[in-house]
């Protein structure tokens, strides 16, 4: 079995890496050997191992016949969206870590798929290494998934363990998140939220069996977030995480992104560093989490060399990934409730109290401010509330 990798990044290399290092293992569960026979990238790679079989030109491999299975590893949308659809087009099965992709053309492309008998795989693009696409997709199918809730992105979560844990600021911890492969070309879409956006689409879209957008999903991300939350969370023996909280009932769905306080009782508490956690809620099964490393080369890889395998031991059998390309019912933004952190100036704090109510306190890391948790109330009631105050930080809680 032949196939092709589309750019020789961080995850191309580490998919190229893993096809050759468990070379003898992937044949056996493939039922037949598979092999590099292209990698395409603009760029050279002298020495490389990889020069043997690099093409600058996508044709080679769309025009040949031997070559079944593609690895789409360049993300972005284009060129890599007409890639796609070629290599669908003209039968070959794809496999991808492309969430920008996927989130918005995934149920497009699963139907251009089908009708050429091949089949478009995405395990990657969600949750780096871990293991959701296929588990939603195939061993909790019979569930009517009710909330799906985690950490997905990465960068973010390792930014905010190093800024918690270890006294770190936020450029250092973004740094080493680059240094290290996690963070995403531009890491503003890491921090504002964006990579995690195109996840929670990907997941609200599987869960619904209907297409899910990125603009129907409110996201903040985490920039606003200061050393002084973070400790004033502390105090009050949260972290704070950034979240994707999807959720269905009568027929509708929502999903959000966005920073939370999370408390010790909750596992997504523990998840730390370049780890992602993903509570997945089935009216059958009930919860089940899900954990591991998000993002990196070799964790992305595994998961896309996993795809590749399933490409190869079905091909030609293509699978019935349940998205349409009918728009999901979404609930209207504003109504879910829960409860609110809230940092402010110690001169606005009898107010705040008296607006908002007051269920945990803390100190503030600053002198003349104070950081507390309000009871539980609607969205908009909170943006009501609060718009009567001049708070530093407003970041919600996770009960
Ligand atoms: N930048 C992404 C992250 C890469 O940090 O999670 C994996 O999708």
């Amino acid at each position: 079995m032949k196939i092709a990798i589309l750019g020789f990044g961080t995850v191309g290399s580490g998919v190229f890496d893993v096809i050759n290092m468990n070379s003898e293992i992937i044949a056996k569960r493939a039922g037949k050997p598979i092999e590099v026979k292209y990698v395409l990238d603009l760029r050279d790679f002298p020495g490389n191992p990889v020069e043997k079989v690099l093409v600058h030109d996508v044709n080679i491999i769309l025009d040949d016949p031997e070559v079944k299975i593609i690895a789409e590893v360049m993300g972005g949308m284009e060129p890599a969206f007409e890639f796609t659809k070629k290599a669908l087009s003209r039968g070959k099965s794809v496999c991808t870590s492309n969430k920008e992709l996927v989130a918005a053309h995934g149920a497009e492309l699963i139907e251009l798929a089908a009708k050429n008998n091949c089949d478009y795989y995405f395990e990657a693009s969600v949750g780096g290494g871990i293991p959701i696409i296929r588990s939603l997709c195939d061993s909790l199918v019979g569930d009517d998934i009710l909330e799906i809730k985690g950490i997905v992105n990465g960068t973010t979560n390792y930014i905010l363990t190093r800024m918690g844990e270890d006294g770190l600021d936020f450029n250092v911890a973004l740094k080493e998140a680059q240094d290290n492969g996690y963070a995403e070309r531009n890491p503003a879409a890491d921090i504002d939220g964006i990579d995690a956006q195109r996840k929670a689409a990907i997941l609200a879209s599987l869960a619904a069996g209907a297409q899910v957008d990125c603009d129907d999903i409110p996201t903040e991300g985490i920039t606003k977030v200061t050393a002084e939350d973070i400790a004033a969370a502390k105090g009050l023996g949260a972290k704070i995480k950034l979240l994707v909280n999807i959720r269905r009932d009568d027929e509708k769905v929502s999903a959000m992104v966005a920073p939370f306080l999370v408390f010790e009782n909750c596992q997504l508490y523990h998840v730390n560093n370049v780890f992602n956690g993903i509570l997945v809620t089935g009216n059958a099964t009930g919860d089940v989490l899900f954990y591991g490393k998000g993002a990196g080369k070799l964790p992305t890889a595994g998961a896309v060399a996993g795809d590749i395998i399933e490409a190869a031991k079905y091909y030609g059998l293509p699978s019935d990934t349940i998205w349409s390309r009918e728009k999901a019912n979404m609930a209207k933004q504003g109504s879910s409730v829960g409860r609110f952190y809230v940092r402010l100036n110690e001169n606005e704090a009898m107010e705040a109290r008296k607006l908002l109510g007051v269920t945990a306190e803390s100190a503030s890391s600053k002198s003349g401010e104070v950081a507390f948790i309000t009871e539980a109330m609607s969205e908009d009631d909170f943006n009501s509330k609060i718009a009567k105050l001049n708070a530093l930080s407003k970041i919600r809680v996770y009960d």
